[in-house]
């Protein structure tokens, strides 16, 4: 695996690599965990060169949220991605990214309003601008998101279309089913920030989930079910749920009742640790 951090030599690496097949790019910001190793698995069924890229990207972190404590451990992510076959390591850091006089922003609207778009002002204008940058960098023939953060790749999708991107493409941005553990918790590189106790009441959040479509699919009481879903996160230990709604899959948009297309969006908090999960409504 090469390793580049200039954008002079990822240019050389990638014109190399485009000449012997199709590259597939996974963006991530590191501390890399089965969830990402699974996108770049992926990746390699779709293009013959997978190329990974990490950069702690500090537009989409808000003031007060977790920049400088983000987990940062390239060592060991740069061996996981060795292990995986991975052909390109692209982590340039915040001076090459956003170099001085960088002035341009990307915003996507109506996708973007509401759920982690509503808590985390001017986030999704963070991860717009840095997916775009990453496209226009290394230029990939596919794209691979996960659909933990489904809200994220439908962004990156309309993005795509709006701005006519050809390199990938909006059919060739794919998403990836999330990957969980053993108890259902959906992986995340913040899952790392729990205590045990709360890593433990943690569960919660993907149980009352599935609970909670269940109980929507049997009585379609929406409202009803949201509230107790809340209840019960409050009562296995959770601090605060920034929000529990049924929105339609596509275009984000709040739903007051079930329908073939929604899907059920939390984001709560544990021990000062945010928790997102997305599950289709069945
Ligand atoms: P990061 O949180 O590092 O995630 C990188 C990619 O891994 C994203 O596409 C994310 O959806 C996916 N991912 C994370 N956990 C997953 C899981 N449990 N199952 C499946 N996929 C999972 O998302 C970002 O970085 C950034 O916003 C980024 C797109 C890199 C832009 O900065």
């Amino acid at each position: 695996m090469q390793t580049v951090t200039t954008l002079p030599q990822l240019r050389q690496a990638v014109d190399e690599l485009r000449k012997s097949g199709r590259i597939a790019l996974v963006p991530t910001m590191g501390a890399l965990h089965e969830g990402h190793l699974t996108l770049m698995r992926e990746a390699a069924k779709v293009g013959q060169h997978v190329a990974a890229s990490i950069f702690v990207n500090p537009r989409q972190f808000g003031p007060n949220e977790d920049l400088d404590a983000y987990p940062r451990q390239l060592a060991e992510d740069s061996a996981k991605l060795e292990a995986e076959g991975v052909s390109l390591l692209w982590a340039p850091d915040a001076e090459v990214m956003y170099p001085p006089g960088y002035a341009t922003n990307i915003s996507v609207s109506g996708v973007s309003t509401g759920l982690c778009g509503g808590n985390r002002p001017g986030h999704f204008d963070g991860v717009a601008t840095v997916v775009c940058k990453l496209f226009n960098q290394v230029r990939p023939d596919f794209a691979l998101f996960g659909e933990k953060d489904w809200q994220q790749l439908a962004v990156i999708r309309r993005m795509a279309r709006d701005l006519d991107l050809v390199l990938p493409s909006v059919d060739r941005i794919h998403g990836v089913p999330t990957i969980r553990e053993a108890d259902g918790l959906a992986m995340s590189s913040r899952n790392a920030y729990l205590s045990a106790e709360d890593r433990a009441a943690a569960a919660t959040l993907p149980r009352a989930m599935r609970e909670a479509i269940a109980r929507i699919g049997a009585s379609q009481e929406v409202h009803a079910t949201l509230a107790m879903l809340e209840d019960e996160l409050l009562g296995a230990g959770f601090a605060s749920v920034d929000y529990a709604e049924l929105r339609d899959a596509d275009s984000i948009k709040v739903l007051e009742a079930n329908n073939s297309n929604a899907r059920l969006f939390v984001a709560a908090r544990i021990g000062g640790t945010r928790l997102i999960d997305n599950m289709e409504v069945i």
